[in-house]
């Protein structure tokens, strides 16, 4: 077999690859959890989000494929057990749960930003201790397109100002204002 000789120690590819498994695991519980509220979303947004989030599964879908194969550039073996994801994950799944269609979006808001904090991480460790610019690009274009997912997430619940319970959120919090 060729011995991989691309400018990274073994230790650093590992390094790597153990990093990328785990945003691959968040990747797929996260494309379950998104799945699951494109089914079950009810209410007067049902048909916007519904389709939102089956724009969400298919761009999560792309990006599985894509955190796997840069797995397997790098000389190693993606995960591809459902109990491996889960194991790996640091996303949690709800069980049981059907929230309200503002709860839905409030906790993919959440599981989105735990996402782009693990990648924000990834990306200055990819870099800085284990010197591989390639994953380290790589991850932080994943970071930004979980970045403009949130965003438009967070979008529906800011105008509505209600929690996942339906009570008034409180407007105390002030954001800057562009002229
Ligand atoms: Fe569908």
């Amino acid at each position: 077999m060729h011995k991989i000789n691309i400018g990274l120690t073994d230790e650093q590819r590992h390094g790597v690859m153990n990093l990328l498994n785990q945003d691959l695991a968040d990747a797929y519980v996260l494309l379950v959890k998104t799945k699951k509220y494109h089914w079950d979303v009810v209410g007067p947004q049902f048909r916007t989000l519904h389709q939102l989030w089956e724009e969400h599964y298919k761009k999560l879908t792309e990006n599985i494929d894509e955190i796997a194969e840069r797995i397997r550039t790098l000389g190693g073996y993606p995960t591809g057990t459902m109990e491996g994801f889960l194991s790996l994950a640091t996303l949690k799944e709800h069980s049981g749960e059907i929230p309200t269609a503002t709860g839905m979006v409030t906790q993919l808001v959440e599981d989105h930003e735990q996402v782009i904090r693990n990648l924000r991480n990834h990306v200055d460790r990819c870099s800085e201790e284990f010197h591989d610019q390639g994953s380290a690009d790589f991850l932080t274009e994943l970071m930004e397109e979980h970045e403009q997912i949130a965003w438009m997430l967070r979008s529906f619940i800011e105008g509505q100002a209600l929690e996942p319970n339906g009570k008034q959120q409180s407007t105390e919090t002030k954001v800057p204002v562009g002229v």
